[in-house]
Formats: C-alpha cells, sequence, structure tokens
C-alpha cells in the first residue's frame, strides 16, 4: 500500500479549545507578541517544539507504575543505565532533568578558568543549538557554527545537510590548537533545518577531532530520526537496523549530551553519557551540586523508566517510517503551493524560509517572528522562530548583526496529531502566503541578556 499510516491506536484524547481571529489577536497583543507567552490552551495547533511533548505509549504509562523512587541506587536507574548502554556503548551514565542540564555539566567541568588560554576556548560544531551555544557562551568561551554550505541555502537539496564542513573544521582545529574543547555535532541539525548528518562525516569528524586530541561529542536529540535518514539515503547502510546504525553513530563519540524529550518519546528527561572517566567523575560530582544523586540527577524514577521504554519504542522501524513522512507530507503539501522552505523536510519539523516568503521585511524587522504571529493570528497554528531574534544580535555601531537564514519552524510532536490536523497546518500556510505582502515588520521593546527570544516583547512597525 502507498498510503504510510499511524502505526497506533488513540486511546486517550486531550480536547482542544477553538478561538476565533479577534479573541487572538488580543491574547497575542497581551502576549508581547511573543508566541513563548502564550497560554497552550490558546493555541489551536501546537507546533512550538517536538520537545517533551510526545504522546506516551501504554506501554510507557506501564513503566512508569514500576518506577523506583528510592534516592541511591534505584532499580529505575539500572534499566534506564542499561538501556543507555546498549543503545550508545557509553560505560558512564549519567541521569538529568533535560538536555541543556547535560549540557551545562559538560561545558562546565570542560572549562578550565585558571588556564592562560582560557579566554580563548573555542566549540567547533555543524550548527550548535540556542541552549548549547547560550551554555558554552556562558563558560565564556565561543561557539562556531560550520555547516556545509548547501546547508545555508533553503531550496537546495542534499541528502545530507546537517553535515559539518571538514575543511572548515580542519582549518579551525589548526586555527585554535590548544584552545578547542570539544566538537559537537548535533545530529539531526535542528537549527540547519532538522536535517541529518551522514555517518562519513560523523566517522570523518570524529577522526579529525582525535587527532588533534580534541573531545568528540554528539548531541544526540535526535538520534533515531538521524539514523532513519542514514538507513535510508547512505550507500552500504540499506541492510542494517536504525538500532545498529545509531550505534555506530554513537561509536565514533567520546560523549553524548541527550534531551530524551524528543527521541526519548519522554516528557522529561536526558542524559551526559560518556567513557573518560575522570570527566564522569567531574560531571558527577557538579551533578549532586545541581541535579541530584547520581542515579536519579534531576528525575523521578518513573522518569527514569519513562525514558528507557521511550529508547526501546523510538527505533521501531514502523514508527520512523510514520514519523519522517509525516513531516514530508506537510513539507510536500507546502512546496506545491510554491512556499519557500527548507528542502527536502527535516526529520521533526517543516521550516518555513521566512526570509524568502516575507522579502520585503528586513531581518532587522525580524520576518521570521512577523510570520509566526500572523500563523497563530490567522489560524491558531504556534510555530517558533529561529532567526534574528533567536539568533540576532546588535553590534557595536548599533547595527543588527543576524544569522545566515530567517526561519519559521513548524514542530511536529510526536504521536499527537492525525493527518487532518497537518491538513489544517497546510491550509492556514497557504492562505497566509497568498496575503504575504500585507505583512508589516516589528520592533523589540524588551530583551533579556541570554537567549532573549523566550522573554523578548515586540511592537508593530
Ligand atoms: N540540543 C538540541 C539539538 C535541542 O534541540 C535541544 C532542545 C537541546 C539541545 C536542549 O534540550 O530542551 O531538553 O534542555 N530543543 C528544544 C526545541 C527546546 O524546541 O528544539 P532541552
Amino acid at each position: 500500500m502507498k498510503t504510510i499510516i499511524e502505526p497506533f491506536r488513540i486511546k486517550s484524547v486531550e480536547p482542544i479549545r477553538m478561538t476565533e481571529r479577534p479573541e487572538r489577536t488580543k491574547l497575542l497583543e497581551e502576549a508581547g507578541l511573543n508566541l513563548f507567552l502564550l497560554n497552550a490552551d490558546d493555541v489551536i495547533i501546537d507546533l512550538l517544539t517536538d520537545s517533551g511533548t510526545s504522546s506516551m505509549s501504554a506501554m510507557q504509562w506501564a513503566a512508569i507504575m514500576k518506577g523506583d523512587e528510592s534516592y541511591a541506587g534505584s532499580r529505575s536507574y539500572h534499566e534506564f543505565e542499561q538501556e543507555v548502554r546498549n543503545l550508545t556503548g557509553f560505560e558512564f551514565v549519567i541521569p538529568v532533568h533535560q538536555g541543556r542540564a547535560a549540557e551545562k555539566i559538560l561545558f562546565t567541568v570542560l572549562d578550565r578558568p585558571n588556564s592562560p588560554n582560557s579566554a580563548n576556548a573555542v566549540y567547533l560544531g555543524n550548527t550548535h543549538f540556542d541552549t548549547t551555544r547560550a551554555n558554552i557562551e556562558f563558560t565564556g568561551a565561543k561557539a562556531f557554527d560550520l555547516p556545509i554550505p548547501e546547508g545555508l541555502v533553503p531550496a537546495k537539496r542534499h541528502p545530507f545537510k546537517g553535515n559539518i564542513d571538514l575543511v572548515r573544521l580542519e582549518a579551525g582545529l589548526k586555527e585554535h590548537s590548544d584552545n578547542v574543547r570539544a566538537v559537537i555535532l548535533t545530529v539531526t541539525n535542528n537549527s540547519g533545518g532538522g536535517q541529518p548528518v551522514s555517518m562519513a562525516n560523523i566517522r570523518a569528524a570524529s577522526e579529525l577531532a582525535k587527532s588533534h586530541g580534541v573531545l568528540f561529542v554528539l548531541d544526540s536529540c535526535r538520534f533515531a530520526e538521524n539514523a532513519y535518514f542514514i538507513q535510508q539515503r547512505e550507500p552500504g547502510f540499506a541492510d542494517k537496523s536504525v538500532f545498529e546504525i545509531a550505534q555506530e553513530m554513537f561509536s565514533y563519540a567520546d560523549a553524548t549530551t541527550m534531551s530524551a524529550k524528543k527521541d526519548g518519546l519522554a516528557n522529561i528527561g536526558g542524559f551526559l553519557a560518556l567513557n573518560n572517566s575522570e570527566l564522569a567523575m567531574a560531571s558527577r560530582n557538579l551533578l549532586i551540586l545541581t541535579e541530584g544523586f547520581p542515579t536519579y540527577g534531576g528525575l523521578a524514577g518513573r522518569d527514569l523508566e519513562a525514558v528507557a521504554q521511550g529508547l526501546r519504542e523510538v527505533v521501531d522501524e514502523d514508527y520512523l517510517r510514520y514519523r519522517v513522512r509525516s513531516v514530508e507530507y506537510l513539507a510536500d503539501k507546502l512546496e506545491g503551493g510554491e512556499v519557500p522552505l527548507i528542502l527536502p523536510a527535516g526529520g521533526h519539523a517543516v521550516y518555513l524560509d521566512a526570509g524568502g516568503f516575507l522579502p520585503h521585511i528586513p531581518p532587522s524587522q525580524f520576518p521570521g517572528q512577523v510570520l509566526a504571529n500572523e500563523l497563530y493570528l490567522h489560524g491558531g497554528v504556534r510555530g517558533v522562530e529561529i532567526g534574528s531574534v533567536m539568533f540576532g544580535k546588535t553590534d557595536e555601531t548599533g547595527a543588527h548583526v543576524g544569522p545566515p537564514m530567517e526561519l519559521v519552524r513548524l514542530a511536529i510532536p510526536r504521536r499527537v496529531y492525525t493527518q487532518s490536523h497537518v491538513d489544517f497546518v497546510a491550509e492556514v500556510v497557504l492562505e497566509v502566503f497568498a496575503r504575504r505582502e500585507e505583512l508589516r515588520g516589528l520592533e523589540m521593546t524588551y530583551q533579556a541578556p541570554y537567549l532573549r527570544h523566550f522573554t523578548a516583547r515586540f511592537r508593530s512597525i
């Protein structure tokens, strides 16, 4: 059969509150024209993120009932540790409440504040996610994004648009020599369009990092989607299982930071896993200060159970086929209407090219935010801006410096929405596209020093 169906039945539902444009206009005004500041009940289709928004399976809910809530040495921790070890091959498995806690711990232990070169510390990656970059910059280090050139051209198709540029990586490793704290590959590359990284690229980046004595880290939030793309697209992997491919991906890394809120199919949780015992000890010491004892790390035993079961389910290939196809289905509909977007579709989201959608609005007037807001006003659909609001800065002269792309991400929560929900989203985007010339820019009236997109407020120009 050509139709790929959701490989699950729905057992429990959550009602959606319907709203109309006048109410949404008032609500968005009150939220300072920032979609993060809306109440979720005021959103019809919530595509803000695929993080922590998955529907859990009956098996996960069952696993939750056997959560062992002991402070130290809980059975649920051992179950979790075993599952993460099987998948990643790493010896030391450190649970955390979510991905950024793993980042905070890892970058703090890699920071050497008393070394003479600490001010020159750098990290090199394909594209650092916002929390990754913020946690790096918080230690005083710099994060350089080195995507392949194709990764920066939305309409250009490439099977592995998430790859790191190996020539620039090698040059960066030479230029910064002793000061590179780690090379980080984000799979899939979220800020670059949810695009996969090939096994060949992972292997080559790992070899380069090792030859310079630098730690090689995978940010593995969406490892299963990445492994599925490798199976489908990279020569030599068609006959391997997604689980085997994932194991091979991890085998090239020295450490991984993982937000189990994505491909862990859990609503909370994550881990840092690694092989170096000294780094593991330093990480655990810090974990005790910030997250909790090493056998629960900011999570309840039941959460550890949900993640362990989620990691087993996410490599199911019927699930992944449905997952990747349901995102591609939305992209196909939009591409059919000539809406500018990143092609091919990402693993977890469709990324609208707001720069191409609204060419009359300059980056300094936040075209991505304008577009995201209009999708909400028009149809109650909430996406997220990934552009000048999230990554833009003002230089010494007061001029706006934007990132290479102005995007709006429509992230699809796992196992949550049906095909008719996705049809509705496509209709909303196409209708907004038809009247795009009417849209006007925004001015930012408040911003916080870090991760400003979460709390910024705006005014229409
Ligand atoms: N790394 C990547 C690639 C991510 O996408 C995220 C989170 C994190 C790290 C941090 O994980 O949220 O569990 O602390 N991404 C979410 C998103 C928030 O919407 O893409 P976290």
